[in-house]
């Protein structure tokens, strides 16, 4: 995993060393043989605590996994816990709320159905084949892209979703078929490594939407991930960087709010989220 890493940042939201915060992080790992990549991974991002998983999870009652998670969070306290066990990689919090990327199953909408005119694949544009998603999340926009025919490259920023996205990928039947490929960093340096503004077709960005905005995703993800990465104050910042690239820039806003800082040239738009579009905007 880390090899893999075309150019290597440290995201906004990637606080170690800047004495802001330090985020503990507690990993329960299985042998399987991946642990040292993903140990080696997150290493120097976080307060990181190893332990292998000595007892079965996979069939752990929800009391059971509890307990398991109170032991820990009294002698070792942690932001968030990582378990690795029988080809999962689970994150919760020290709230017990918890989110598993598994891009074949239905909890996170990776198969959601096109609505009529879908604003999204419009503003993106059928024939746009090459997407750069410069904010992968849990990569719900950049699944959806691929199984209506986009090859999408995807950059994430936060190191413990990445590490979520990158296990998931390798665990996927459904992603086999598919050209999905995550990249590890700010989307700022990425865009800056670009030869040419023909390296992709489009870019899209979908920064945190204000706290008061519907989420379509189930509350404990919601939650957990809103405390995964914060609220992305520097999207205005981001989006320039994005334009300064000349290539058609897509961002997701709620319907109600104001585009960031820059005025579109065009917006698709449903009832409750609007696609802005920046064309020839350098
Ligand atoms: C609202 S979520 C995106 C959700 C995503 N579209 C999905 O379908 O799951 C925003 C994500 O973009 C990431 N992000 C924000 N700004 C970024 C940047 N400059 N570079 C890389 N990742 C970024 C955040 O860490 C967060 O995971």
């Amino acid at each position: 995993m880390g090899g893999e890493h075309r150019f290597s940042v440290l995201g906004a939201n990637v606080r170690q060393g800047f004495g802001i915060t330090v985020t503990t992080v507690y990993f329960i790992h299985d042998e399987s043989g991946t642990q040292a990549q993903i140990i080696e991974f997150l290493n120097p991002f976080y307060r990181l605590i190893t332990e292998t998983l000595n007892f079965s999870f996979e069939n752990l009652k929800t009391k059971e996994l509890y307990a398991q998670i109170d032991m820990r969070l009294e002698t070792t306290p942690f932001d968030f816990l990582l378990i690795q066990h029988d080809g999962q990689l689970e994150l919760f919090d020290a709230e017990k709320r918890r989110i598993r990327i598994d891009f074949d199953g239905d909890r996170l909408n990776y198969s959601r159905k096109v609505i009529a005119k879908d604003p999204f694949l419009r503003a993106i544009g059928q024939n746009r084949k090459n997407v750069l998603d410069v904010s992968a999340g849990l990569a719900i926009d950049s699944i959806f892209l691929s199984q209506h025919g986009h090859n999408v490259t995807a950059v994430e920023r936060n190191p413990l979703l990445y590490a979520l996205l990158n296990h998931a990928k390798d665990h996927s039947e459904n992603l086999k078929k598919r050209n999905v490929d995550f990249k590890f960093g700010d989307a700022k340096t990425f865009v800056q490594t670009l030869k040419s503004k023909d390296d992709f077709d489009c870019i899209y960005f979908d920064p945190m939407f204000p706290d008061k905005a519907k989420s379509a995703l189930p509350k404990q993800e919601m939650v957990l991930f809103r405390q995964l990465v914060g609220s992305d104050t520097d999207a205005a910042e981001i989006l320039e960087a994005l334009l300064k690239t000349g290539c058609r820039v897509v961002v997701k806003r709620p319907a109600y709010a104001e585009p960031i800082g820059f005025k579109p040239t065009n917006a698709f738009e449903s009832k409750l989220l609007r696609f802005d579009i920046y064309e020839n905007y350098k």
